[in-house]
């Protein structure tokens, strides 16, 4: 069977060494008697080293937020994926919608890139301002789609650089369980995002890329999303910065 994927993504609502300490060890004593779900944690980047040591050995993955498009040189304040590799990090978040407000395709398309090239894996967010009525978000996510996986190695599911995509309409990031996206036009959306991926590498590798939902994702909705919604799991934001929020959709999600 395959796993369901829970990705945390701290944002900032985690910032003291101990609550990053006691949520990840909490995280995994709950996962020790659950075999079908997978995580990944992503901590700001001065808490990396206290979630990778307390997660060591286990079947949950730290990433980072975000990565620089550059790998090394004088370029202040980022954090290079080569860096983060040889701290252990194993995945990059690219192309958030909190970053996408200053980030171009181009940076996004570039970080991506670097992220690749020092061997990380990419979990790459696309997503929607707003919807009307024309479709116009379709053409959007393939654009983005399209533009910041150009260089991405064909075969992503079976080389050492995994890519995961996940899907965060930003009109439902933030919000609560009520307005977080409909099942049903969730899985209009991860059929699309699953051909789009199709023309962009050979089917093989594109049905093997997770497709994840982001978006006020809570204990409440979580089993509907993931049953109804195509979806291989979430991204979440403020529901995994507590425990026992993360908890409830754990196991609104283990089956
Ligand atoms: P949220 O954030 O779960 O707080 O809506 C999701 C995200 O931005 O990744």
């Amino acid at each position: 069977m395959k796993k369901i994927l829970i990705v945390g993504n701290w944002k900032l609502y985690v910032t003291e060494v101990e609550d990053a300490k006691n949520l990840a060890s909490g995280l995994k004593k709950k996962l020790s008697k659950i075999h079908t779900i997978d995580t990944i944690l992503l901590p700001s980047a001065p808490l990396i080293s206290t979630v990778s040591a307390v997660v060591k050995k286990t079947s949950i993955a730290v990433g980072a937020q975000t990565v620089s498009p550059f790998l090394d040189g004088a370029h202040t304040g980022y954090e290079s994926a080569a860096a983060l590799k040889s701290a252990g990090v194993k995945w990059a978040l690219v192309g958030h919608s909190e970053r996408r407000a200053g980030e171009s395709e181009e940076v996004i398309q570039a970080q991506v890139q670097a992220a690749v090239k020092a061997g990380l894996s990419v979990i790459l967010c696309v997503g929607e301002t707003e919807r009307d009525t024309q479709g116009a978000h379709f053409s959007l996510i393939e654009r983005q789609l399209s533009s910041a996986l150009a260089r991405f190695p064909t075969s992503p599911a079976g080389g050492r650089t995994k890519l995961i995509v996940a899907y965060e309409p930003v009109w439902a990031i933030g919000k609560n369980a009520a307005e977080a996206c409909k099942p049903a036009d969730l899985e209009e959306m991860s059929i699309f995002i699953r051909r789009a991926l199709t023309e962009l590498f050979d089917r093989a590798a594109a049905t093997k890329i997770p497709i994840l939902y982001g978006g006020s994702v809570d204990g409440s909705n979580a089993r509907e999303l993931l049953t109804q919604g195509g979806v291989s799991g979430f991204l979440v934001g403020r529901a995994s910065a507590d425990a026992k929020s993360l908890f409830e959709i754990i196991d609104a999600c283990k089956g």
